[in-house]
């Protein structure tokens, strides 16, 4: 690789050939403001925020869009160079409403932040009237304040190179330009909430976050997505005097998401306060769903596993390694071999995202966990195909499914279908599922933003689940489900230490095997 050697406010920095001043000044630690530049977007050198000055160039130059240069000496901190920004938001500024105290970007604005940087001007605009653009358009899942936009076109950019479905425009010339969708229709791609996260004011915000919350008084927990096996980087804010969940944001992760998320991923979360939520232990009696005790429910499943023969487990690979680890080690090694997963291998198999982009065919979030788990422990599973077989023979008479989650469940579907009506299915699950209507006993499970542990995505990446809420209702995760059949009783909590014990014997945390 080749490098060049440049200093930057006085510091000998080496950067690859070819990398702009902007990202070598970011490698060495050196914040310079900018709002169209974006890592995962091309260049666009519009907004003319990035300038520093270099050493015999006559005038400062942006940052974003000039290469480094062996020998070249760069300044970032200078009152040319403060003098200059200070200008150039004064001109983004210049019709901008300022209602930042009904903007759902205030807070974390880029307009509201470099202004108290670099800004702290007095309003020139005492007499002229600022120019008025349509305000509160509704895109789809997006509003988009024209009014707000500075038209650094990061929004153009992505609907250009990441879901290439340029919906969006700059149109008219001057101060008349405008962003807007070229029909006045809305947004036609997977991806949108993506515009939200990348607008750096607040012309483009979430219909979904909209008037929530106020954002400072948002907590942040990093974590993963589990809706699909791509497993995207995110962060999930909650109100911590609430514990409510409030938005689920990508995580840069060039590896994994770059900077991105799909729809799925950022607001299918609200399945977390559903109705359809399994919120107690349910049991049916007569036809009709009648609520029951964890302890009854411990108790029935202990007696089962004295005949393991007569038992199928079936394990979602929504579980976490932990989970997945808990439950091979206390049902499987010695006592039962009968083992299968909640997913369609075919499914799982294919690997390459289905658009193309980010998004999976298996929309579950650790299918590769699963199988690495039964591998460190040296046992086998039954292929699916197999597990519907032995269940139509009427080889078993009790499924149990552990560690569903959410409404989509087709693997679980297809099982409790083969079951019929010979078969005692208990399904541990977040939520009530059409097909969960044919089981005979409901054990609220935990979703994946209200417990810890890891899983491996569609990539072969072991990555950190963090619990971003406490459990729900009653809801219980399967360390707990285990804990609790194992003994055959509700007696003490589970030891948070269980899950980092397993984390340990399993020895691959955080590694890309
Ligand atoms: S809407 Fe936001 S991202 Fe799009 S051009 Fe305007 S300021 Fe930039
Ligand atoms: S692509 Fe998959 S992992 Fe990524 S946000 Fe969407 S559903 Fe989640
Ligand atoms: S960030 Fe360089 S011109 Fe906008």
């Amino acid at each position: 690789m080749k490098t060049v050697k440049l200093t930057i406010n006085g510091k000998e920095v080496e950067a690859k050939a070819g990398t702009s001043v902007f990202e070598a000044a970011a490698q060495a630690g050196v914040f310079i403001p900018h709002y169209c530049y974006h890592p995962d977007l091309s260049v666009a050198g519009v907004c003319r925020m990035c300038v520093v000055e270099i050493e015999k160039t006559p005038r400062p130059q942006i940052s974003c869009n000039t290469p480094v240069v062996e020998g070249m000496v760069v300044r970032t901190n200078t009152d040319k160079v403060k003098d200059q920004v200070k200008s150039t938001l004064e001109l983004h500024l210049i019709n901008h409403p300022l209602d930042c105290p009904i903007c759902d970007k205030a807070g974390e604005c880029k307009l509201q932040d470099f202004y108290s940087d670099y800004g702290l001007y007095q309003s020139r605009m005492e007499f002229d009237e600022k120019v008025h653009k349509p305000k509160a358009q509704d895109i789809g899942t997006i509003m988009l304040d024209s009014e707000r936009c500075i038209l650094c076109t990061r929004c153009v950019r992505f609907t250009h190179e990441v879901t290439k479905t340029d919906e969006l425009g700059i149109f008219n010339r001057g101060d008349r330009s405008e962003l807007r969708t070229y029909d006045h229709g809305p947004l036609k791609n997977d991806y949108t909430g993506n515009l939200a996260d990348i607008c750096p004011v607040g012309a483009l915000t979430a219909k979904d976050f909209r008037f929530q919350c106020r954002v400072w008084f948002l907590e942040k927990t990093e974590s993963i997505c589990g809706m699909c096996a791509r497993g995207c980087n995110t962060t999930v804010s909650v109100n911590p005097q609430t514990q409510n969940l409030y938005r689920v944001e990508p995580r840069r992760n060039p590896d994994v998401n770059k900077s991105w998320i799909c729809d799925t991923g950022r607001w299918d979360f609200h399945y977390v306060y559903a109705e359809s939520r399994v919120k107690t232990p349910l049991k049916k009696v007569a036809g009709v769903w009648r609520e029951f005790t964890w302890h009854q429910a411990f108790a029935e499943l202990a007696e089962e596993f004295k005949q393991p023969e007569n038992l199928l487990v079936a394990l979602s690979t929504q579980l976490t390694n932990e989970e997945i680890a808990d439950c091979v080690q206390t049902f499987g090694v010695e006592r039962m071999k009968q083992f299968t997963w909640v997913v369609d291998e075919k499914v799982v198999e294919n690997r390459t995202p289905v658009d193309g982009i980010l998004k999976h065919a298996d929309l579950t979030g650790n299918a590769l966990g699963f199988q690495k788990v039964f591998k460190t422990f040296g046992i086998s599973w039954m292929r699916q195909a197999d597990a519907v077989k032995l269940l139509q023979a009427g080889k078993v008479t009790r499924l149990l499914l552990l560690g569903l989650e959410g409404m989509h469940l087709p693997g679980a579907e297809l099982l409790i279908k083969a079951a019929g009506s010979n078969v005692r299915v208990t399904a541990h699950a977040s939520n009530r599922a059409p097909c969960l209507e044919e089981a005979e006993v409901l054990l609220p499970n935990t979703t994946s933003f209200e417990k810890s542990g890891h899983m491996v995505n569609a990539l072969d990446f072991v990555q950190r689940l963090n619990a971003a809420i406490p459990p729900c209702y009653t809801s219980r995760n399967a360390h707990a489900v285990v804990f609790g059949i194992e003994r055959g009783e509700d007696r003490e909590p589970v030891s948070p230490s269980r899950e980092r014990e397993l984390t340990q014997k399993l020895g691959w945390e955080g590694k890309s095997p």
